[in-house]
């Protein structure tokens, strides 16, 4: 479905769809984008960073992305992408039918392709309906290349609603056992037909070089998934959070550049495997890891 921007009396841009011209014929087939999940298990690894960074990258190639918010009740994804003095409707009020869809998609500040669906701030995870939920994600995937879902933490009711609508996961780890340990459970909670991606975000390589930080290879040796990316460990990030500035459109940072080399590698534009930084020989932390998992039926 075509759309349109239209900026209301406050100065918030809202989309609006084309009235579609009635045809006798059958309408032609929708090609969908795509919802993926960016979960984690653990909280405060960097879902939400990774969400808005990660979508402004792909909005920078030209791609039409929506994010959405599903943490309800934790309300973030608007502040760090610097959008929080815009959110008038939320999630819940569409699936609640008190907004429609084009009131409540935000369209970014900076880049006409990136929207915005807010989550509730005053209202629980309860209140939503999975199979709304799911709906809904198909009504956004037919309007945008890209639906990035910003998974609360944990593994209850609210991570299920999040994944309800998504075809794909990206899971987020940071490289501590802990984080290895709930992004392992949280692959297992996933459809067995989903071949989920690992972004290994706040990596420290010199920590790492010194034996004091897992790897990225310690990481993946519990979990086994496919490197989408390595995100290094930057005050930056904290900083551009608090101003709503995604680094990832810093076309001189190295941060910048990490997460954009995500985007690329989700679109297909970039083929080669997510570069890792330099890792020491043999893997003392293996050992200490493998304490904590017998398996991943176990854990
Ligand atoms: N690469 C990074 N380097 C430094 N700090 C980071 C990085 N990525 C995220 N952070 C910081 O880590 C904190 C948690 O990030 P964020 O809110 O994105 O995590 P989250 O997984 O969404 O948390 P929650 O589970 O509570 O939703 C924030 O202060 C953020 O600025
Ligand atoms: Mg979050």
């Amino acid at each position: 479905m075509a759309a349109n921007i239209e900026t209301n009396t406050e100065g918030i841009e809202t989309m609006h769809a084309f009235e579609e011209t009635p045809s006798a014929e059958a309408p032609a087939a929708v090609a969908l984008g795509r919802a993926i999940v960016i979960t984690s298990g653990k909280g405060g690894v960097g879902k939400t960073t990774l969400t808005a960074n990660v979508g402004a990258a792909l909005a920078a190639l030209g791609k039409r992305v929506v994010l959405v918010d599903a943490d309800v009740g934790l309300r973030n994804l608007d502040i760090v992408l610097g959008l929080e003095n815009r959110v008038r409707f939320h999630l819940l009020d569409v699936l609640e039918g008190n907004a429609q869809l084009d009131e409540a998609l935000i369209r970014d500040k900076r880049n006409p392709n990136l929207y915005l669906l807010a989550a509730a701030q005053a209202r629980e995870k309860e209140d939503v309906d999975g199979g709304e939920m799911q709906r809904l994600m198909e009504q956004l995937r037919e309007r945008f290349d890209y639906v990035l879902i910003d998974c609360p933490a944990g593994i209850e009711l609210g991570f299920r609603n999040a994944v309800a609508g998504a075809q794909h996961a990206i899971v987020v780890c940071t490289p501590e056992v802990s984080a290895v340990r709930d992004a392992d459970r949280v692959v297992g909670l996933l459809p067995n037909d989903w071949s989920p991606e690992l972004i290994v975000n706040r990596l420290r390589p010199a920590l790492v070089r010194k034996g004091k930080m897992l790897s990225v290879d310690d990481v993946n040796a519990i979990l086994h998934l496919p490197l989408l990316g390595v995100i290094p460990d930057e005050p930056a990030v904290i900083v551009a959070t608090n101003k709503g500035e995604p680094p990832a459109l810093d076309p001189n940072s190295q941060l910048g550049a990490a997460y954009r080399a995500i985007a690329a590698r989700l679109t297909g534009e970039e083929t080669a495997p997510a570069e890792i930084p330099t890792e020491p020989q043999g893997g003392g932390f293996l050992a200490k890891l493998g304490a904590f998992f017998g398996g991943r039926s176990n854990v």
